[in-house]
């Protein structure tokens, strides 16, 4: 069979179905994009921080939500709590610092306080205006400081100690029920005891976020990674499962990794998390741009937050017990980066990967099929970790969410669902 010409290659290849495949531009086009973050981003509890990074009463940390500046204070009554970054006043942002303390006050404010260096309104860490700069020479009794409080938003610390936001007041379900059961394979192991971030580092990668969690809910890529291959691609390797759940999230069973295989590296055994048999590895990809990956000795978080159709900034944390000695802090460390800091043996092998798939899916590019039709199971026909189930699934809410057809973004997802029936 010769290479295809142009209409060859805009037919949907061999006898893949409708569902196992999806339209290249929902990687490129900008009006999707606006559409997933008001109908997915603005929708949906997503873990802005964790609360090590609030080790201290009045310490905060600032992000952003679908574009929304966000900050998450711990207050004086040890209670985690998120506001808008928005001051109610002129809509100054409130706090530009990435994190810090307001135990000490700004000059221009009161300790134990946000103060807008603007002009100089004061919040108590419950988000309630406390001071209003010569507000009745200004405002008489047309304005008070109980009318111009914070934008509070909802606000869980939930499975590990993570911090969930949502800027949606009317979302119908807890951080519990959005998980839908997605946790239950590592929530023993990260409950066990309080855990801390050790590693923190944010690239802005030239991809759309969906590349990002497609590469890390598919392991048919394990081709791309030696270290993966060395220490793993086994007969038990091979059997782990890819399970979908509620909601557009999904687990890739665990297996033994073989660490001392590859070489200079060692079992990681001792440092084991609790409850999680030795050198295990089990992941979550949560919906529509969270992915908790433990393995063994460390617990590593991505958080993605979409930029534009084509970038997207990824957080990684990496997170030990808070009760590590420091010799223990250092070889979970080492672990750690060892496959996934900056320079180590995974990492930069997939952000690669997604950084040329992405180069191929330009706006001005034709569009094409990226194909997610791999059905590989075991002998009770569950989904194995070479199937693409999970991204299938992954799709699928996707669709639902945008009402779009993820094979082609024109038909409603209504319509998709009819014609693939
Ligand atoms: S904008 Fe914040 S006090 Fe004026
Ligand atoms: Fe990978």
């Amino acid at each position: 069979m010769p290479a295809r010409n142009g209409k060859q290659w805009a037919n949907v290849p061999g006898k893949l179905a409708s569902g196992e495949y999806v339209d290249s531009r929902i990687y490129s086009d900008h009006a999707i994009f606006e559409e997933e973050i008001s109908k997915i981003f603005r929708k949906v509890w997503i873990p802005v921080c964790h609360e090590s990074e609030l080790p201290d009463l009045y310490c905060f940390r600032t992000t952003t939500v679908a574009r929304e500046p966000i900050m998450v204070v711990r207050g004086g009554d040890n209670v985690v709590r998120a506001f808008l970054n928005v001051c109610p006043h002129r809509g100054n942002m409130i706090e530009n610092r990435p994190s810090g303390s307001f135990e000490e006050g700004s000059p221009s404010g009161a300790p134990k306080h946000m103060t807008c260096m603007f002009h100089a309104w004061q919040f108590d860490m419950k988000g309630n205006c406390v001071h209003i700069s010569r507000a009745t020479e200004g405002y008489q009794d047309r304005l008070a400081c109980s009318d111009v409080g914070l934008r509070r938003l909802r606000c869980e610390v939930k499975f590990g100690g993570f911090v969930w936001v949502t800027l949606d007041d009317g979302i119908d379900q807890s951080v519990e029920e959005w998980a839908n059961g997605a946790f239950d394979c590592m929530r023993k192991s990260l409950d066990a005891e309080p855990l801390e971030v050790f590693h923190y580092h944010k690239a802005i990668i030239p991809c759309n976020y969906k590349l990002w969690h497609d590469t890390n809910s598919e392991f048919y890529h394990d081709y791309l990674h030696y270290h993966n291959r060395i220490t793993g691609f086994n007969d038990s390797y091979f059997a782990r499962k890819n399970i979908g759940f509620g909601n557009g999230h999904i687990n890739v069973g665990s297996f033994e990794v073989q660490y001392d295989q590859y070489e200079g590296f060692e079992s990681r055994e001792e440092l084991s998390f609790p409850y999680l048999p030795t050198n295990h590895w089990e992941m979550i990809d949560f919906f529509p741009g969270v992915n908790f990956n433990l393995r063994g000795s460390a617990l590593r978080c991505d958080i993605m937050t979409p930029l534009g159709p084509d970038k997207v900034m990824i957080e990684f944390r990496g997170l030990g017990l808070k009760s590590d000695t420091p010799e223990e802090r250092l070889t979970r460390q080492r672990h750690h980066n060892s496959i996934w800091g900056p320079f180590g043996r995974n990492l930069h092998e997939d952000l690669l990967a997604v950084s040329t798939q992405q180069a191929t899916m330009s706006e001005w590019a034709e569009k094409r099929r990226i194909l997610h039709g791999r059905h590989e199971t075991d002998a009770d026909g569950d989904p194995t970790i070479h199937d693409e189930e999970g991204m299938r699934h992954f799709y699928n809410e996707w669709g639902r969410r945008m009402d779009r057809w993820p094979g082609n973004p024109e038909m409603s997802y209504q319509k998709g669902q009819e014609k693939a029936a």
